[in-house]
């Protein structure tokens, strides 16, 4: 073999639990409901930074602290975390991952995400609770993109590992994990009913 892959760029994507996923999803969707109707700040915070939505990014991103069923999923995510980190061959010397913020996002119809990176934390991830057919897929960029200088684009039907961008379609019962440094977005959700995911992040230090 004359040509190897280096660098890799790695992303996680499992169910996140073997069986009882659509009933520990029914319990998320209501507390994220409940948050969406009684958290006022967060109501404030999405209307000026997240159009059309509901996150409680801006106001309560720590929900893993105060609700025993986003504790459980915490508890669920951190085993997905730690098969993914021995992937990465992570040296942790001796520290733990552990889960920092956990927030809610509902997307209705047209409210988008916008290219991000989640600094100051080491892996992320997201669950996904509700799914309506066709709605907004997670989309990842190549890190490398900025360095490419005169680098000819690449074909249309470029296999998928030198494609600029990749799409994982977001399922219910399905966790994403990846590196915090790598720039991801959600594009408008094209269709009316609510997808619905929690977002988290994990740190070593
Ligand atoms: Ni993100």
């Amino acid at each position: 073999m004359r040509i190897k892959a280096w660098f890799p760029t790695f992303i996680y994507c499992a169910p996140l639990l073997r069986t009882g996923a659509a009933r520990f999803n029914a319990e998320l969707l209501k507390e994220a409901y409940q948050l969406r109707d009684f958290d006022r700040d967060g109501q404030k915070w999405s209307k000026k930074n997240y159009p059309g939505g509901f996150t409680t990014y801006g106001s309560l991103d720590k929900l893993h602290q105060f609700s025993s069923t986003f504790t459980e999923l915490q508890r669920r995510i951190d085993r997905h975390v730690k098969a993914f980190a021995r992937k990465l061959d992570f040296d942790l010397a001796n520290r733990r991952l552990e889960m920092t913020d956990c927030w809610v996002n509902i997307m209705p119809r047209q409210t988008a995400h916008g290219l991000h990176l989640h600094p100051t934390s080491t892996l992320s991830g997201t669950y996904y609770v509700k799914t309506p057919k066709g709605c907004a897929a997670i989309k990842f960029e190549d890190p490398r993109l900025d360095r490419f200088m005169a680098a000819p684009p690449r074909k249309a039907g470029a296999s998928r590992e030198n494609q600029a961008f990749v799409h994982y379609p977001a399922e219910a019962g399905n966790v994403i994990l990846f590196e915090s440094w790598l720039r991801h977005e959600v594009p408008a959700n094209p269709v009316e009913a609510e997808r619905v995911s929690i977002s988290f992040n994990y740190n070593w230090f």
